[in-house]
């Protein structure tokens, strides 16, 4: 048996319609082909233990595959293998608040654009989350340390529905690591916040990371960040062409070019672009 958190053995995904939630179907019955978006056909790898960053053109199936790896979505044929066991277990996870659980424990999510609204504050969110999810041994000094670097001491009083698009990010990186899950999948994570405030953040998770073992798994769409804070990264060239390694040896401007067929300069430009459309769209939504 490999060492690796999570495997994929000859994985086929796609999504039908509009709904996600139609392609989760396990052994998924296909309806008109119009309808059928395939993402992932044959795809196997294996996610290494540590931090990876997933980097590659938009719709090439970096979310979809942070999903099917975190068992929020399940593959049509063939099987992810999560910490060795077979996602498929979790499929009931939605309406079973004991096997959520179980599954949570294993990997935790942070989607793209998380909104949801609190009765509580951030504060008392913030302890309720530490004291109970999965860490072992708790530190009283970690929660203090998070606020400070995450810059949320001034509003700790407040609920996440009033929260800016920014706070309520930092705030989710927080969540997220006073959780303790054995592995931690996030979907664009960062790219609400300030410039500074990404390094930030990303120095506080690749930190705990390594202190805790504590795999983490972040689609991004900045190379840069990918280049400093990722030990591997998954480069897409298409959905069926994923290519993982070491981000020191992976990363080069040749590669980058080949998967992005930009050259790199306008990347950069792409980036700041994609950056405006996700502020948009989470501004968008209700
Ligand atoms: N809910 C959905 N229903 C139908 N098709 C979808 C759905 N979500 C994604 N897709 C399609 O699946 C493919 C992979 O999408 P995915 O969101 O995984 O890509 P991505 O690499 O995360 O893109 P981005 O960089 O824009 O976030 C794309 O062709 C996309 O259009
Ligand atoms: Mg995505």
């Amino acid at each position: 048996m490999s060492n690796s958190p999570v495997e994929f053995a000859n994985v086929d995904f796609f999504y039908t319609g509009n709904d996600p939630e139609l392609g989760a179907q396990p052994e998924g019955g296909l309806k008109a082909a119009e309808d059928v978006t395939q993402v992932f056909s044959e795809l196997s790898l294996e996610l290494p233990d540590g931090v990876m960053s997933l980097v590659g053109q938009n719709g090439s199936g970096k979310s979809t595959l942070l999903l099917l790896a975190g068992a929020r979505l399940f593959p049509a044929r063939g099987t992810v293998t999560l910490l060795g066991s077979d996602t498929r277990m979790f499929v009931g996870a939605v309406e079973d608040p004991e096997l959520e659980q179980r599954r949570n424990e294993l990997v935790s999510f942070v989607y793209q654009n998380m909104e949801f609204e609190t009765h509580d504050s951030i504060g008392d969110l913030m302890e309720f989350v530490y004291e109970n999810g999965f860490h072992g041994d708790r530190s009283p000094s970690f929660l203090g340390e998070l606020q400070r670097t995450l810059e949320l001491d001034g509003v700790l009083e407040k609920r996440t529905q009033q929260l800016s698009k920014g706070q309520l990010q930092r705030a989710i990186i927080a969540f997220s690591m006073l959780y303790g899950s054995r592995i931690i999948m996030m979907d664009e994570p960062v790219f609400a916040l300030e410039e500074y405030q990404k390094h930030r953040a990303f120095e506080l998770l690749t930190d705990f990371a390594a202190r805790t073992g504590t795999s983490v798994y972040y689609s991004v769409h900045e190379l840069e960040l990918t280049r400093k804070y990722s030990q591997y990264m998954a480069l897409f060239y298409s959905s069926d062409t994923v290519c993982i390694g070491p981000t020191e040896e992976l990363y080069s401007r040749e590669n980058i070019e080949e998967a992005y067929q930009v050259p790199m300069d306008m990347l950069h430009r792409k980036e700041g672009l994609y950056r405006e459309a996700l502020l948009k769209l989470s501004k968008q939504k209700p």
